[in-house]
């Protein structure tokens, strides 16, 4: 059987579902959801602690497997994928930003950004780690490590080494839950720009209306199961 197939939709999954087995008992944290994401669009998804924001993006992004149910990313048939092929597809296709950025706290700005091409032995890795530096608006600071920088500048370089390796999907949990407002909107812009720019699928958890704003699309998850789906005016989405 074939694992690939041509398709316009970055993301589509069917009957996904993922429970987790636990002591107390299984975990039904998705109770099957069908999803089709067109390439090129941001889609925020919202809903309560618990709901299965993180367990949905990380089944989507390769991090996390499905229980049951069909994943198709970018042509891939994810849950034919042995471990291997899993891990190296997430290398080549996704980034992932987090709420808590994620940086090494003993490397600069620059060594965290190249970190991951580095361990992969990508090449031209000084001119991909300038370039994305620039392009989040970070060259002078590269230098720095985390603790020198302030909130808003460490989820940059996060960002940065996400978009580092030119991925196509984008998956960033709850990127502005630990940035004031006016630190968020610039997080948000940024991310706009590098959807618009450089024709990135970005699938974000929020539960910050604001961010939820940006999105093209935004899904609400309840209790496992997609409970509303709302297309946000282009003028939103735009502003
Ligand atoms: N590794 C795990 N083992 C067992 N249960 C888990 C695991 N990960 C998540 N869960 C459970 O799955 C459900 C969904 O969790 P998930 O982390 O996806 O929620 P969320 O919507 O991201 O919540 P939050 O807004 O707090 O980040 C919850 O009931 C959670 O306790
Ligand atoms: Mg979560």
């Amino acid at each position: 059987m074939s694992n690939s197939i041509d398709s316009d939709y970055a993301i589509h999954t069917s009957q996904l579902v993922r429970t987790y087995k636990t002591q107390a008992g299984d975990v039904h944290a998705l109770k099957g959801i069908d999803l089709e994401i067109r390439t090129g669009t941001w889609i925020g998804v919202k809903g309560k602690s618990g709901s299965g924001k993180t367990t949905l993006l990380n089944c989507v992004g390769g991090l996390d497997r499905a229980t049951s149910g069909e994943v198709w990313c970018f042509g891939k048939d994810l849950q034919h994928l042995n471990d291997a092929q899993l891990t190296e597809w997430r290398r080549t296709t996704v980034g992932f930003a987090f709420q808590s950025f994620a940086l090494m706290p003993m490397l600069s700005a620059y060594e965290n950004i190249e970190l991951p091409m580095r361990l992969s032995g990508l090449g031209k890795r000084r001119q991909r780690t300038m370039q994305v530096l620039n392009m989040v608006g970070l060259a002078k600071w590269m230098d720095h490590r985390p603790h020198e920088m302030s909130g808003g500048q460490q989820q940059r370089v996060a960002i940065a080494r996400a978009i580092a390796n030119q991925p196509k999907l984008l998956i960033a949990d709850e990127p502005t839950a630990e940035l004031d407002t006016n630190t968020s909107r610039e997080i948000l812009g940024l991310l706009r720009r590098l959807v618009a720019e450089q024709n990135l699928t970005l699938l974000m958890s929020s539960h910050d209306p604001l961010a939820l704003e940006y999105a093209d699309q935004v899904l609400e998850l309840k209790d496992g199961r997609i409970a509303n789906a709302v297309v946000n005016a282009p003028i939103l989405a735009s502003a």
